[in-house]
């Protein structure tokens, strides 16, 4: 009997109704990653505690978060940390303690003064204040690895790590993909004997770290993510993505425009789960629920990112 069928047995189903649901779920668009409507917790519950800390993670599972999102840096010591820039200013007091550490760097085509965070050991990462950027009343907060981030969750909902800028680590002899790889076998998050309380789905802007994962067979479903629509315009490109990942994170205005990308998408067995719902700006519509309902519930996406796990429109 398969494993998800049997977790279903131990949930009280008879073995034929297990098998039954099972039929169900396999059947459904996108069954490699969701099994109902899903709500990921951008960056942890990000609009009432400062984003990738242990507090804002902790609230998004108390908001009932099925997963909860990770963007993963790589610190100079090789410790995988969670943090959502390349580099550490925005969301650390790391220009106050460590002036004289600041370099040019060229982030995503821009070119700044950054303290970039594969420049800093985990040591001096968590001498860092994480939290008073957002309020005085976070003060304290630490930049988490990713060991941390996984022990806080794991049990209570899934994880949906993002390799970020993974072009910085190619050029630094970082094995990324591998690293976050080893991770996950560290913690029992992937292979036969994986935790099923806490299911893995990894995400990328990066088309070549996409294609990394899987060569080495990373074995937990991949999300493509896009920030336009540039070669993802017909059925045929998002089909040739096809067995390299098992679905899409779109801009969210990418389906507004285009609502025939779910269909495409779904035709191939593959997910959508755009970005980024806040209630903060909901657009046109009324308030963020409106819009993550007609995303859900009209366009029929899978999933959403959203920074206001509260606000998700449950059926
Ligand atoms: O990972 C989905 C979404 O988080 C992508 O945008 O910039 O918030 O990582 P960003
Ligand atoms: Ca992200």
């Amino acid at each position: 009997m398969p494993r998800r069928a049997l977790t279903l047995v131990a949930s009280g189903f008879s073995r034929p109704m297990a098998l039954g649901v099972l039929i169900v779920l396999m059947s459904m668009p996108g069954e490699a990653q969701y099994s109902k409507k899903t709500l990921v917790a951008h960056r942890g519950a990000s609009a009432y505690a400062p984003e990738h800390t242990l507090v804002a993670y902790q609230l998004a599972i108390k908001q009932g978060a099925d997963f909860v999102e990770q963007d993963l840096a790589v610190t100079k010591d090789g410790v995988l940390i969670c943090l959502h820039d390349a580099s550490l200013e925005r969301t650390t007091n790391v220009e106050e303690l460590f002036p004289g550490r600041v370099s040019t760097q060229t982030i995503e085509g821009k070119t700044r003064k950054a303290w970039l965070a594969n420049d800093f050991t985990l040591a001096e990462i968590k001498t860092l204040d994480a939290g008073s950027w957002f309020d005085q009343k976070f003060a304290g907060e630490r930049v988490p690895t990713f060991d941390e981030a996984i022990a806080v969750i794991r049990g209570k909902a899934g994880i949906f790590p993002e390799l970020k800028t993974p072009e910085i680590y190619a050029g630094r002899d970082v094995k990324f993909e591998e690293m976050v790889a080893a991770a996950l076998d560290k913690n029992g998050l992937r292979g036969p004997k994986a935790d099923v309380k806490t299911p893995v789905i990894l995400q990328t802007f990066g088309q070549p770290s996409a294609r990394k994962l899987a060569q080495i067979k990373i074995g937990v479903p991949v999300v493509l993510l896009l920030g336009s629509a540039e070669g993802f315009a017909t059925a045929d490109a998002v089909k040739a993505w096809k067995g390299v990942v098992q679905g899409f994170g779109p801009a969210k205005q990418i389906v507004l425009k285009n609502p025939d990308f779910v269909k495409w998408a779904h035709a191939e067995g593959m997910t959508v789960t755009p970005y980024t719902f806040r209630a903060s700006d909901p657009g046109t519509f009324k308030d963020v629920t409106a819009e993550m309902s007609h995303y859900l519930y009209t366009l029929g996406v899978d999933a959403v990112f959203t920074d206001n796990p509260d606000k998700f429109p449950r059926k």
